[in-house]
């Protein structure tokens, strides 16, 4: 059943050009801005970061999508411009506390309670190539071109993207990729891992859909367990690792057949 997004959350995003519509266990944010190619500001970190604390327990999938012609062209360039909000001087500390609040606008789309999916198409730019890579899945229409913008502006992708992008195309293509700034097609990225689907344009909100009803078709609290314990291996030994699998399956058994299974 679809849920009404209350007037102050629904408001507060609108201000980031946001927009959340929760249908039972599916939250989809789209970035609503196209106008502007859904160039993100701070309100729109900020946005993101209230919707994740503001997510319903019931919600098991979340889809983000861009509305208009791309999936989004990162920040808002105006914020760099003469009065612009990015870029001042300001104390260091004070600089990274907000860096960090907006930080957690991407983070949690890596929570084990859900699998976040990007439904990306068009550009998906610097802030917008980082939301892309901090969701789970990346379903991407044949017109899409992800660029890492930031070195080319002076700045570094901070937005919680390069841990991903390393560890999903390696050391040496994420160094090429950012310090050239080049553009990556659907085809390129798909190869590299970067998409877990590639499907032509007006196919993706179909090809998004099935992907979401497969998802929900797993056991609930399997498939938070498997999550997580798919998160924790890149960082685990094969010994933690396996004792991991042995704790989460033990609560699996005692759930699926009582204390004594
Ligand atoms: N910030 C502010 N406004 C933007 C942005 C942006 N990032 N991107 C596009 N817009 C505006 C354009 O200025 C234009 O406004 P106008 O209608 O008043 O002229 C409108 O959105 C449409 O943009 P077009 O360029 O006409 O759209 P097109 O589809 O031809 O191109 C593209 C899209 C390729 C995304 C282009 O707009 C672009 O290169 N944008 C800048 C991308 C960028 O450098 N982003 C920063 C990355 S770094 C980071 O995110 C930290």
């Amino acid at each position: 059943m679809a849920v009404e997004v209350a007037g102050d959350l629904a408001a507060e995003l609108a201000e980031g050009g946001l927009r959340l519509d929760v249908d039972g266990a599916v939250a989809t944010i789209t970035l609503d801005r196209a106008e502007r190619r859904n160039a993100m500001t701070f309100a729109t970190w900020r946005g993101l970061a209230r919707i994740g604390a503001a997510l319903p327990g019931e919600v098991r999938v979340v889809v983000v999508r861009g509305a208009g012609p791309s999936f989004s062209a990162g920040i808002d360039l105006s914020m760099f411009q003469g009065g612009g909000t990015v870029g001042r001087g300001g104390d260091r500390a004070e600089t990274e506390r907000s860096i960090a609040e907006f930080q957690e606008g991407y983070t949690w789309l890596r929570r084990p309670e859900i699998v976040s999916i990007a439904a990306v198409h068009g550009h998906a730019i610097g802030a917008g190539f980082q939301l892309a890579l901090s969701c789970d899945l990346r379903v991407i229409a044949d017109d899409t071109k992800f660029c890492m913008k930031e070195p080319a502006l002076g700045l570094v992708p901070d937005l919680t993207g390069t841990k991903p992008l390393v560890d999903i195309v390696g050391l040496p293509r994420a160094i090429e990729i950012c310090l050239t700034a080049r553009t990556v097609h659907a085809e390129e990225a798909a190869r590299l891992g970067l998409a877990e689907t590639v499907v032509p344009a007006d196919r993706l909100d179909a090809a998004v859909a099935e992907l979401t009803t497969a998802l929900l078709a797993v056991n609930a609290d399997a498939a938070v367990a498997t999550k997580r314990l798919l998160c924790e291996a890149p960082g685990n030994t094969l010994e933690q690792q396996i004792a991991a699998e042995r704790r989460e399956q033990v609560d699996r058994l005692r759930a699926l057949f009582g204390a004594g299974g």
